[in-house]
């Protein structure tokens, strides 16, 4: 059996699915959009079930700040890149509310982030047929049938509610976005210290008096940094917040016209004919379009304030918030408990460098985030790769994972959505291209080959395969039977 040395075996007579997407955030639901609309309503609709750890569906819930707008033009939604007839389009959802006119009068291109969560929620409910909410997946594992040498099923390893679930698939997309990233001094949890993906849910159940003096720390210059600044301040009007960065000032994102090409889905095929050294120049270039940055407008407002404190009280004692550059928290002090942290910051300003005790009631890290839980989830299909040891999974420009030659039949596959920066370039962690992305993945998947048949599915009905007698797995283990139906919605 080639040179897979893996020892899952397949059960008899058991369930296969066309497609198991793992993970239902934006990525996997532009997906349900694209199947449901790129094949056809008929018996041979493939068996699919998207696998979501979220009891419900809801984008970064722990920053859906009041007044917090979009960073992308409503345009660029689930679907009308890729088909604006769509029923699933923004305009649909509009008009489907009856705010569509209320939306135009509002005149602009980006709403706030609370509706366009709403619209995907939306969305997301004409699926719930095909969704097993509050399910995490653990692992996947290659697979080969009786009588074939390649490995051409994937077992879903995951849990819910404490029962482990595993369920055989073809195809596995993975779409779980990013991991928090927290700085390296700071401990993988403390009550005290938060990451902005938490931000909503954490930061008021631990500092439960809004009239509290608080002291308060953001760390970090992009955009959820700068939104938490100002919005903990408003929040918590008594309590003194100062923003720590690394570098000298908070810098505007570029969304200029001629730049923001670099977004169009045809820049991604540009992109990943490049070179690797100069695809890494590009996103460097680039940068300044996503990280580390922060929309104009709230700049301006932070500023303002800034400006009118200065107004109120030129010495600075009673200020309540504060910007400091130039710094980064190099430790925890012993004086951090449960009710404190104290940080130990280093300072280098114009040739001076020094370190900085400062204590704090809160700490909230917006530091952005790792796009590596893929590595993880499918370690046991390392061994497939011709390259067991490298650092990351190589994908086609069709994001599916490229294994060795003739290690997986041509029917299955592993497709990667959202942690393809540095081949597919900056669009690829963000909603630009979801629509279009969907569909190629969609064609990828179960376009018909030249011989004739799809590499996706056969017939649409639950699909069973003769295969080896298997080891028996652990006990509590539950098979495939999460949601009500798993049949694809029409
Ligand atoms: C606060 C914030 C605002 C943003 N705003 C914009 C914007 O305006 N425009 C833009 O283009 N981009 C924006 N982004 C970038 C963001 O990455 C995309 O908007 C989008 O969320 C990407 O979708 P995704 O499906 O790839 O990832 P995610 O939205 O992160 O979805 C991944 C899903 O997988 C689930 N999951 C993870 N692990 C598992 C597992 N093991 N098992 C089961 N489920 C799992 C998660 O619960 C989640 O629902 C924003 C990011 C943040 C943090
Ligand atoms: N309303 C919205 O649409 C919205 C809101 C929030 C986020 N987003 C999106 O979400 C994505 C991520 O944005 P983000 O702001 O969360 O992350 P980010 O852009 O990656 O910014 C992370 C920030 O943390 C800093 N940082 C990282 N490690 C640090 C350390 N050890 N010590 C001190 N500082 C450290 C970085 O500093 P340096 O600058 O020094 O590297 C950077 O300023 C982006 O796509 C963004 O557009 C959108």
């Amino acid at each position: 059996m080639g040179q897979y040395n893996g020892d899952s075996h397949q059960r008899d007579e058991e369930e296969v699915y066309d497609l198991i997407c793992v993970g239902f955030g934006p990525a996997s639901l532009a997906i349900a959009i694209a199947i449901h609309e790129m094949l056809p309503e008929s018996s041979t609709r493939p068996k699919i079930l998207f696998l979501e750890r979220q009891q419900q569906f809801v984008w970064h819930s722990g920053m859906l700040l009041p007044g917090s707008k979009m960073q992308i033009s409503f345009m660029k939604d689930l679907a009308t890149l890729r088909n604006p007839c769509s029923e699933f389009t923004f305009v649909n959802y509009l008009k489907v509310q009856d705010r569509l006119l209320g939306f135009i009068n509002l005149g602009t291109f980006l709403p706030l982030r609370e509706e366009y969560n709403d619209y995907m929620q939306w969305c997301a409910s004409k699926f719930n047929d095909v969704v097993s909410y509050g399910e995490t997946v653990k692992l996947v594992e290659p697979v080969v049938a009786q009588g074939s040498e390649k490995v051409n099923r994937f077992i879903v390893h995951s849990q819910v509610g404490g029962i482990e679930e595993r369920r055989l698939a073809k195809h596995v997309v993975v779409a779980v976005g990013g991991r928090p990233l927290l700085p390296k001094p700071l401990p993988s949890y403390h009550p005290r210290i938060v990451h902005s993906s938490q931000y909503s849910s954490r930061v008021p159940q631990t500092l439960s008096d809004f009239n509290g003096a608080y002291r308060i720390a953001v760390v970090g210059a992009g955009q959820s940094a700068a939104e938490v600044f100002s919005d903990v301040s408003s929040k918590y009007p008594n309590s003194k917040t100062t923003l720590f960065i690394r570098g000298d000032a908070l810098k505007p994102s570029d969304d200029s016209p001629f730049v923001n090409e670099i977004f169009n889905p045809s820049a991604t095929d540009k992109f990943f004919q490049t070179s690797p050294q100069e695809r890494q120049a590009q996103l460097v270039e680039n940068r300044a379009t996503n990280y580390s940055v922060v929309r104009l407008e709230l700049i301006e407002r932070i500023y303002h304030d800034l400006y009118v404190q200065r107004l109120r009280d030129p010495s600075g004692s009673s200020w309540r918030l504060n910007i400091q550059s130039h710094t980064e928290i190099t430790g925890l002090n012993d004086a951090t408990s449960d009710k404190q942290v104290s940080l130990r910051m280093s300072h280098r300003e114009n040739g001076v460098h020094t370190i900085e005790n400062h204590e704090f009631d809160l700490v909230i890290v917006a530091t952005g985030y790792a796009r590596d839980m893929h590595k993880e989830l499918l370690a046991p299909t390392k061994v497939l790769l011709d390259d067991p040891t490298a650092e990351r999974f190589p994908v086609g420009r069709d994001y599916k994972v490229q294994f060795g030659e003739g290690k997986v039949g041509a029917e299955a596959g592993i497709y990667l959505q959202g942690c393809n920066e540095m081949t597919h370039g900056l669009s690829d962690t963000l909603l630009s291209v979801l629509a279009v992305r969907a569909g190629e993945v969609v064609d990828s998947i179960f376009k018909p080959t030249a011989n004739g048949h799809t590499n996706g599915h056969t017939n649409g009905h639950a699909t069973t395969v003769q295969a080896k007698k298997v080891e028996p797995y652990s006990n509590g283990v539950r098979n495939g039977s999460g949601v009500s139906s798993n049949r694809y919605p029409h």
